[in-house]
């Protein structure tokens, strides 16, 4: 079984993940997961707090995988081990915690995952260099040129994509002021030419379904494939 949620931004948006808003998960085992779709927000200071916080998902009663947001300490993430698991590039925090990387596909139960994380940072004038922004948010030529090569390995056909920021064209229908960057045009250009059965994705901080197999994730929490 696999679950599927928005931002968690480092504990301060887990209380839908705790044992009395996500109720499913005591059926759950290590062999069943939940997706964090970006800003998961854990890997940042390094500091002892944070060191408890991340000890706390080996207790959790399944497997948590996150794919990295705007807001994410990406050369603290990069320390961790890398490796290939279930077909894609993962960072492993700990054996009950990955990190899945960009343009990769994850084969897990039996379907096919396209992961890509990263996002621009709307409140980067309040943030600080390397301490509290990182450039790294927004993908690189060659991370976007990945995700065209796996998706061009399983000729454009995946069933879910999980992603932090949005196409550009279904932002469009929930957010006034939006303007495309290079991230929501790249997404825009993989959703016009995929097959796929469900879009999810963070980032705008709301919950919402758009044009049927787009999900936009917050608060909610629910099944992959819903
Ligand atoms: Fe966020």
């Amino acid at each position: 079984m696999i679950y599927i949620t928005g931002d968690t931004h480092g504990g301060i948006d887990m209380a839908k993940l705790d044992d009395d808003h996500f109720r499913a998960q005591f059926k759950l085992s290590k062999a069943d997961y939940v997706i964090i779709a970006g800003d998961f927000g854990f890997i940042w200071q390094n500091n002892e707090k944070e060191k408890e916080w991340l000890s706390i998902f080996k207790e959790l009663p399944y497997t948590t995988l996150f794919i990295d947001g705007n807001h994410e300490n990406f050369d603290l993430l990069r320390s961790y081990p890398e490796e290939e698991w279930s077909g894609g590039r993962i960072h492993r925090i700990h054996d009950s915690l990955f990190h899945l990387e960009r343009g990769q596909v994850f084969s897990i139960d039996g379907k096919t995952i396209f992961t890509f994380g990263g996002g621009k940072s709307t409140d980067r004038a309040f943030r600080r260099p390397y301490i509290s922004w990182w450039p790294d948010e927004m993908p690189s030529s060659a991370e976007y040129q990945e995700g065209l090569r796996n998706l061009e390995r399983y000729n454009w056909k995946i069933d879910y994509v999980i992603t932090h920021a949005g196409p550009a064209r279904v932002i469009e229908t929930f957010h006034g002021s939006f303007s495309p960057d290079s991230l929501t045009t790249y997404l825009q250009a993989v959703a016009e030419r995929l097959d796929f059965s469900r879009w999810y994705f963070g980032h705008y901080h709301l919950d919402r379904i758009v044009d049927t197999r787009y999900r936009v994730l917050y608060q909610s929490v629910i099944p992959l494939g819903e």
